[in-house]
């Protein structure tokens, strides 16, 4: 659904190289994440993406046809969840809706009042925006992004700024869009968002992508493959996880002490993050 080749980007014409050459591509169905350090490049290569920016370098393909030469039908194939949501402060949140819906011709696919209960705002709708709280607005942002029914979905920390149950309800929707065919471009620095979403992660950092996998793949290369094994008496052994079924001093641990966990080594996707990031943030 996009391909993006050799994407680079500066703001002036004389200043930094701020996208150094991204590749990768996104298939359709597919929930893919940027995750990098602050000023890694990840909003300016979405806003690209959603055709904000222009004067970039590379090429782009959108459903086969060149990001050039996509018009204004692009806005309704695309959905937007801006990184700092610009909503009129003064108008209600079902007034904002209808306001930024009004620019889509496929606007009219959910009534206000079912999108609103979705993110559990249904009570707010014909408030202020400007009596909402940060989360609140986040919502009514998502809502944004999706009222007209896009193909493809961009979502810039759609999980900030909310509280775990909120931010489990954005989780669960952006899964219901991928189970509906969408396609799903998140940035994110959230790991436990981009583990539990996405079914790539490209790792971003000072403007080129550093790897690109599956979650799962990243925690096991950055692990190591051991169960380690804790007793209610606060023993802990580790065990190495290849055939493990047949090693005889783990079924002995097991069975001769009462356990209070068993758990696999791999890392955490903010250790992978640390690894493979980090390097790039020492002066
Ligand atoms: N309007 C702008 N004019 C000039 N430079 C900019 C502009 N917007 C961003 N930059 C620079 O481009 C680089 C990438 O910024 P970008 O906003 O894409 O980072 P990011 O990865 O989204 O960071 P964050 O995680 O903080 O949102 C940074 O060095 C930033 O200072
Ligand atoms: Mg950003």
């Amino acid at each position: 659904m996009i391909q993006v080749k050799d994407l680079r980007y500066r703001y002036k014409k004389e200043g930094p190289e701020v996208l150094q050459g991204l590749d990768f591509s996104i298939a359709k169905g597919e929930i893919f994440g940027f995750l990098g350090p602050s000023g890694a490049g990840k909003s300016t290569a979405q806003k690209i993406l959603y055709k904000i920016l222009d004067g970039y370098s590379g090429t782009i393909t959108i459903d086969n046809k060149d990001l050039r030469y996509w018009g204004r039908e692009y806005h309704e194939m695309i959905g937007v969840g801006f990184e700092l949501p610009n909503h009129y402060l003064k108008l209600t949140g079902k007034e904002n809706l209808e306001f930024f819906g009004s620019f889509y011709k496929g606007r009219s696919k959910y009534p206000a009042k079912e999108l609103f209960e979705k993110v559990d705002l249904g009570h707010a709708m014909n408030d202020p925006v400007e009596t909402y709280s940060k989360g609140m607005k986040m919502r009514l942002n998502f809502i944004r992004a999706v009222q007209h029914d896009p193909e493809i979905l961009f979502f810039d920390e759609p999980t900030s700024g909310l509280d775990p149950i909120n931010a489990r309800t954005i989780k669960e929707l952006i899964k219901e869009l991928q189970s509906e065919g969408k396609t799903v471009f998140i940035t994110t620095h959230h790991m436990e968002t981009a583990d539990q979403l996405c079914d790539q992660v490209a790792f971003i950092a000072k403007g080129r992508l550093m790897a690109t996998d599956p979650p799962s793949k990243f925690k096991e290369a950055h692990g190591r493959p051991m169960v380690k094994a804790r007793s209610l008496d606060g023993n802990t052994r580790e065990f190495p996880l290849e055939a493990i079924g047949r090693n005889r001093d783990f079924l002995d641990f097991i069975q001769d002490n009462p356990i209070a966990s068993l758990k696999t080594q791999e890392a955490t996707l903010e250790e992978v993050f640390i690894s493979i990031t980090g390097e790039t943030l020492r002066p």
